[in-house]
């Protein structure tokens, strides 16, 4: 059985955690210069479906920086983008690619690309889950303030990709989860149950941040959600994290925002450009946290 990563639950939690530390070793490595070429030669195929900056480009430099190789495969010049079947494009590409990372719409469709490729698959995001995120985000946590084990993190706004992926974080990191959606908006019944305890929802963003060790949002509107924007909007009006909902959090707080941002809407800018928000070092985690992942999977026996 090949090792996928389509959820965070694909990784056990003693992958995880050692996952995170490697991420932080490949990290001193790169800033000293150190040469870790380890996989030479090595291909990942990068199918998009939809817009990306941060997960195009750390893929992409994390294969460079492995001494491999990465092709960005869009479907406005592909066959998959002329209807070529899902299961025809998995097995054809994974003959020829080492590792294959899918941004898409729909979670079955990556389900159903892994299920018929012969090479690891990663989650660049799909409407339902954006795992690699989370994998920089834990990294952020721990590098700012060590273990996030027991720690309260905090989901201001929609229930969406990130929120998933941070219910399933709570579990494989085991911190505590405060959760504010507009009612309406909030994330999957199931994935939340499954979560148990630790997790807490909420109607009431104040409630949400009280003693928080870190803050969190994403957009109201997600990629293929544009269309909803004036309606998000009007729905999510309570829930931008601004300075005095962070006045309820821990004083040492964390700000952390996945990115892309828009100031004034989800987050205010005094907050996001402030001295507790820590996006940048997120953003560039994510190359550190993926190369980790990248290694852990071509690794894999
Ligand atoms: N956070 C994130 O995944 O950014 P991109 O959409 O730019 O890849
Ligand atoms: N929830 C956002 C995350 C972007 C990285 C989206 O899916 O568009």
């Amino acid at each position: 059985m090949i090792q996928h990563f389509l959820t965070l639950l694909d990784l056990s939690e003693d992958q995880a955690q050692s996952l995170i530390q490697r991420a932080i070793e490949l990290k001193a490595k790169q800033k000293a210069g150190e040469a870790h070429e380890y996989f030479k030669n090595k291909v990942m195929g990068m199918i998009f479906d939809k817009s990306s900056t941060r997960t195009r480009v750390s893929f992409e430099t994390g294969m460079a920086h492995f001494g491999g190789h990465a092709i960005f495969l869009s479907p406005r010049d592909t066959q998959l983008g002329r209807g070529e079947p899902i299961e025809d494009s998995a097995r054809v590409l994974s003959r020829m690619v080492d590792i294959v990372m899918l941004r898409t719409f729909d979670q079955e469709k990556l389900e159903q690309f892994a299920e018929y490729s012969n090479v690891p698959v990663i989650n660049a995001l799909t409407d339902m889950y954006h795992p690699c995120q989370l994998l920089a985000d834990v990294q952020t946590y721990v590098e700012h303030r060590g273990d996030i084990k027991g720690k309260t993190m905090t989901w201001i706004g929609d229930g969406n990709n990130m929120c998933h992926s941070y219910i399933n974080a709570a579990r494989l990191f085991d911190f505590k989860l405060n959760i504010a959606t507009p009612v309406g908006f909030e994330p999957d019944s199931k994935i939340l149950q499954a979560a148990g305890e630790r997790i807490m929802l909420t109607s009431d963003p104040k409630q949400a941040c009280e003693d928080a060790d870190m803050i969190t949002t994403d957009v109201w509107a997600s990629m293929g959600q544009e269309q909803e924007q004036a309606q998000r909007e009007a729905a999510f009006a309570n829930f931008q994290v601004d300075s005095k909902l962070m006045q309820l959090a821990k004083k040492d707080a964390l700000f952390m925002h996945c990115l892309p941002a828009h100031r004034e809407e989800e987050v205010t800018a005094v907050v996001i450009d402030g001295p507790q928000s820590v996006v940048w070092d997120q953003a560039e985690n994510r190359l550190h946290a993926q190369k980790a992942l990248i290694e852990l999977l071509l690794n894999q026996k």
